[in-house]
């Protein structure tokens, strides 16, 4: 059976191999896929060991940079996030390293939230490799604004430079911000330690500005309980970024997409 795996560290509640075994029952296709504790001093042993016979893999946290680094050709998106969250062994052997992250935000955001992207001022909180992994996608929906806002404004003005091609991105402080927004999207860690980054009220319009966090959790996340609070339209939370960017992983490995909605339905009742 063909095999596939997730590499983490700490790995034991990854969400991944649950999302991929309903993949695999819906579509009908005959894969194993399991979750792997990779050393932190040797991701490349853990991944070389795998892919004696491996087909493909998810990364997550805290080696996608250094799955970027390893693998012998990366696609342009990967490329771009400087990060691989998706690893494919090639007909020769060789791996290469994808990253679905931001498709899956986007997919996510547009498909299951029913956010139009198109023409939107948006907010984009952070700019570490969580922030950096998706600006690319949202620029391709063609926004009227992106602006990258971080507590380390030169992380974001790097971030602007680097992506200033794709369409118009900005970089600001968080003491600088003037609001509203249509779309305010958390990609700060703060919400791990259930911090929030200094934000103020005037960033939402009431009723109208919808927020989403990359982070999930049974309860809602600080960011959207801040939302939530200053009268967000709608506040979504990652859980269904966490399963698009599967969804699209299984696609780049089966070729074939799994109906995601009843997946992230299911993982939903599950966290409840
Ligand atoms: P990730 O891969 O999750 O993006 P990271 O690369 O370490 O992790 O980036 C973390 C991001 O969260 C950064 O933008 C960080 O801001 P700095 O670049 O200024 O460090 C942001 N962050 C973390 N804790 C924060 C907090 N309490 N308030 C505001 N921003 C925070």
């Amino acid at each position: 059976m063909d095999r596939y795996c997730v590499f983490g560290n700490p790995i034991g509640h990854s969400k991944s191999p649950q999302i991929h075994r309903l993949f695999a029952e819906q579509t009908g296709e005959q894969l194993s896929y399991e979750a792997l504790l990779a050393p932190l001093d040797d991701f490349a042993g853990a991944a070389r060991a795998f892919f004696a016979e491996g087909r493909g893999a998810n990364v997550t946290v805290p080696f996608k940079e250094e799955a970027f680094r390893l693998v012998d050709e990366l696609a342009p998106r990967a490329q771009r996030a400087g990060a691989v969250n998706t690893l494919i062994r090639l007909e020769d052997g060789r791996l290469r390293g994808d990253n679905t992250d931001g498709a899956g935000l986007v997919r996510d955001l547009t498909g299951n939230a029913g956010f139009a992207l198109a023409g939107q001022r948006i907010l984009l909180l952070g700019a570490g490799g969580a922030a950096r992994g998706v600006i690319e996608p949202l620029l391709a929906e063609q926004p009227a604004a992106l602006l990258v806002a971080n507590r380390t404004l030169a992380k974001a003005e790097e971030l602007a430079r680097l992506f200033g091609a794709f369409g118009p991105v900005a970089a600001s402080s968080f003491a600088e911000l003037q609001g509203p927004f249509d779309l305010i999207i958390n990609a700060t860690s703060a919400s791990l330690a259930g911090e929030l980054p200094p934000l103020t009220a005037e960033l939402i319009r009431p009723g109208h500005t919808r927020c989403y966090d990359m982070m999930y959790g049974k309860e809602p996340t600080a960011f959207n309980r801040w939302a939530a609070a200053h009268g967000a339209a709608q506040t979504v939370d990652g859980l269904g970024m966490l399963v698009e960017q599967a969804a699209e992983a299984f696609w780049l490995w089966r070729g074939v997409r799994p109906a995601s909605a009843a997946v992230l339905a299911e993982l939903r009742r599950q966290l409840a």
